[in-house]
């Protein structure tokens, strides 16, 4: 652990000189081009993805680059998500779109990193039909955008960098955020739980946890620039300590979170129900900080299934564990990920999910029809199921779940909620959005000054995942 520490250390040092060459060259072409030389980057994939991002932009604006809203821009980056097929068919159009923009404009650079990059099918398909392409790299090494890009300008071809597994954890490198008042802050990377419809092991590699010392000046830092509220992130956050030096784990790291005077709120995303013990639950009741939303990816109801999804729980496990949930921590809201149509699903399966879900009451869920991925374990298993009767579930699935929602927000109408600011509403002119601890939002009259501010709303009117309210004063 502490020479990978260390060989981490150089390697940061070594990424900023390359980001220090490349910046001495963009200088000069700023002042032949009389204009700043531009960036645009577009996430596809998860939290994780959206964290990488902000640390390649880090790289980008160290380099001098300035971010543009859209593809119009000298370097264009997507950073890519295979979770499910219709993530990565909506690269490829993209892709082809950027072909017919360079054409128009030979200088910009296209690049191209993040989960699809670890699959061999994609980089040969991209090798073969998208040759304008000028940079892929994968999940690995993310840090090396700078050396990437030096190297790519010096030979003029296509520059691959694809690490089949991660050898290091570099910290330290710059990372410029979305939000000035929030951040999420990697605890871990990769997974082992390998359950078996899904590829993030295979293409983020076995799970990671940062050092302590890491994750928690890495908050002190960011709230020293002003965030107040933290995301912890992982794939399986709960079982973040695994394999570390010190003897840690998630309930004592959230505890340590808590800790750091100018964090306000703190939450964590995702946590298996395999892994949330009851040292969890009561350090979220007993720490005010932690929010009180709690989201569980159930996948299925069924116990057969879950089986044959590798989630080491059954139904009734789950249901135990939600039951222990909101015993312990009052007003605590659920919410869940949940496939429908996994290899083998039969109307009694579907109906058994059908049946958490009315017992958990989630206030909202993310619903996912089940995309086979080569080179998973559910790929091969029988019995795929045909995608009328799958989009007839979902389609009835959906309808269960907004119904609870809408009672469970409407429950909660004529409170007064403390919120943070985060942005100009959609509603219109004059409104901004608010973030409950729960994690809805609410829509509320007031201006930009408020934005990174915590305010007490009052809660007017539910419109099923959402709130209108006013400002409490
Ligand atoms: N580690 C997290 C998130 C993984 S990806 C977790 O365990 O929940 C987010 C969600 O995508 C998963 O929870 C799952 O519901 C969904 N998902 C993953 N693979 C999928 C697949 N092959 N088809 C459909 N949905 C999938
Ligand atoms: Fe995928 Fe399961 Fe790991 Fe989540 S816990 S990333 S669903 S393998
Ligand atoms: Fe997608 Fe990779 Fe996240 S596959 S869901 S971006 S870890």
């Amino acid at each position: 652990m502490r020479q990978q520490i260390d060989i981490s250390a150089e390697e940061s040092a070594k990424q900023l000189q390359f980001a220090h060459l490349l910046k001495e060259r963009l200088d000069t072409k700023r002042q032949a081009l009389g204009r700043d030389l531009t960036y645009h980057i577009e996430t596809f994939g998860c939290q994780m993805n959206a964290k990488d991002s902000e640390k390649l932009a880090g790289i980008l604006e160290t380099i001098g680059y300035k971010e543009t809203e859209d593809e119009n821009a000298d370097i264009v980056l997507y950073n890519t998500c295979t979770v499910r097929e219709n993530a990565n068919n909506r690269v490829y159009g993209r892709v082809g779109f950027l072909g017919k923009l360079k054409k128009k404009k030979p200088d910009m650079k296209i690049i191209l990193c993040g989960c699809m990059m670890q699959e061999q099918h994609v980089v040969e398909k991209i090798k073969s039909s998208y040759r304008f392409v000028d940079i892929i790299f994968g999940t690995h090494n993310i840090y090396k955008l700078a050396e990437l890009l030096y190297e790519q300008e010096n030979s003029d071809g296509m520059c691959i960098d694809i690490q089949k597994d991660a050898d290091r954890i570099v910290e330290n490198l710059p990372s410029a955020r979305k939000y000035s008042f929030k951040g999420g802050v990697n605890i871990m990377y990769g997974c082992n739980n390998f359950c078996s419809y899904c590829i993030v092991p295979y293409v983020r590699g076995r799970e990671r946890s940062r050092r302590p010392d890491d994750i928690l000046q890495e908050i002190r830092e960011m709230t020293e620039n002003g965030v107040s509220e933290i995301m912890l992130l992982g794939q399986n956050v709960n079982s973040y300590g695994h394999g570390l030096e010190e003897s840690i784990n998630f309930a004592g790291l959230l505890e340590k979170v808590c800790r750091i005077d100018k964090v306000k709120r703190v939450r964590f995303m995702t946590p298996h129900p395999k892994d949330l013990t009851d040292d969890i639950i009561e350090v979220i009741a007993r720490e005010p900080k932690v929010c009180n939303h709690v989201h569980l990816p159930l996948q299925s109801g069924s116990s057969r299934l879950l089986k044959l999804m590798n989630r080491h729980y059954t139904k009734e496990d789950y249901l135990a564990l939600t039951e222990r949930i909101k015993a312990g921590i009052p007003g605590v809201s659920l919410t869940t990920d949940i496939i429908v149509g996994f290899p083998g699903e039969t109307e009694e399966d579907f109906e058994e999910t059908l049946d958490v879900v009315k017992k958990v009451r989630f206030s909202s869920a993310f619903t996912f029809i089940y995309s086979k991925r080569t080179g998973t374990p559910a790929a091969k298993m029988p019995d795929q199921v045909p995608e009328e009767v799958v989009k007839k579930r979902f389609d009835r699935l959906l309808k269960t779940i907004s119904d609870i929602s809408a009672e469970i927000t409407e429950e909660a109408v004529g409170n007064i909620e403390n919120v943070l600011v985060e942005e100009k509403s959609s509603q219109g002119e004059g409104y901004v959005t608010g973030r409950l601890a729960n994690n809805l939002l609410v829509h509320f009259k007031g201006d930009e000054s408020l934005l990174g501010s915590y305010v007490d709303v009052k809660l007017l009117e539910a419109k099923g995942f959402y709130y209108i309210g006013e400002i409490f004063s």
